[in-house]
């Protein structure tokens, strides 16, 4: 009978050092999220807002895309190569992006006359453009995407907008 006792006596104490420790354990990994949820700092919002962009024009007057895309709200760095040779009142080449419901034709008979200006015409109708370019140069302009939707680019020089045009898209 005494040993029948001891047993179960050592047993219920085995029963509530296990308990025991098994708490203790709980409460040790119930303090681990609250450590986790301090605010993590974020350093890819910045990179994630910009985006870079190469135009290409040649001297058999193309560029080299005829669609851009880019996400509203980026700042767009875009640059224009000129890849040829030929100088640039035979060759001129610019990017110019058009206001939504500009008609370009019209548009570019206006740039005819405003080779002062490097064909870029009186008015708001160009969003941003660069300078013009002969073979071998190049410009960076920086701005910010406009409000999402289609918009057209052309190269304003006399008669280069019929082959070099394409669609800059906001998403
Ligand atoms: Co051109």
């Amino acid at each position: 009978m005494k040993h029948t006792i001891l047993l179960m006596i050592f047993a219920l104490l085995a029963t509530v050092a296990c308990n025991n420790s098994a708490d203790t354990t709980e409460e040790g990994s119930s303090d681990t999220p609250m450590e986790n949820a301090a605010p993590s700092p974020s350093g890819e919002a910045s990179a994630a807002n910009t985006v870079e962009i190469e135009l290409q024009g040649n001297d058999q007057m193309q560029f080299d895309k005829n669609e851009i895309r880019v996400k509203a709200g980026q700042k767009v760095t875009l640059t224009l190569k000129h890849t040829g040779k030929m100088a640039k009142a035979a060759m001129g080449h610019n990017f110019v992006l058009l206001k939504q419901g500009t008609d370009m034709a019209a548009f570019a008979q206006q740039a005819i006359a405003a080779v002062d200006n490097e064909y870029i015409p009186e008015g708001d109708a160009a969003i941003v453009h660069t300078k013009l370019l002969g073979g071998g140069e190049s410009d960076t302009i920086t701005f910010d995407a406009p409000a999402a939707g289609t918009y057209d680019y052309i190269c304003s020089f006399p008669g280069h907008y019929a082959l070099m045009k394409g669609k800059f898209i906001v998403e």
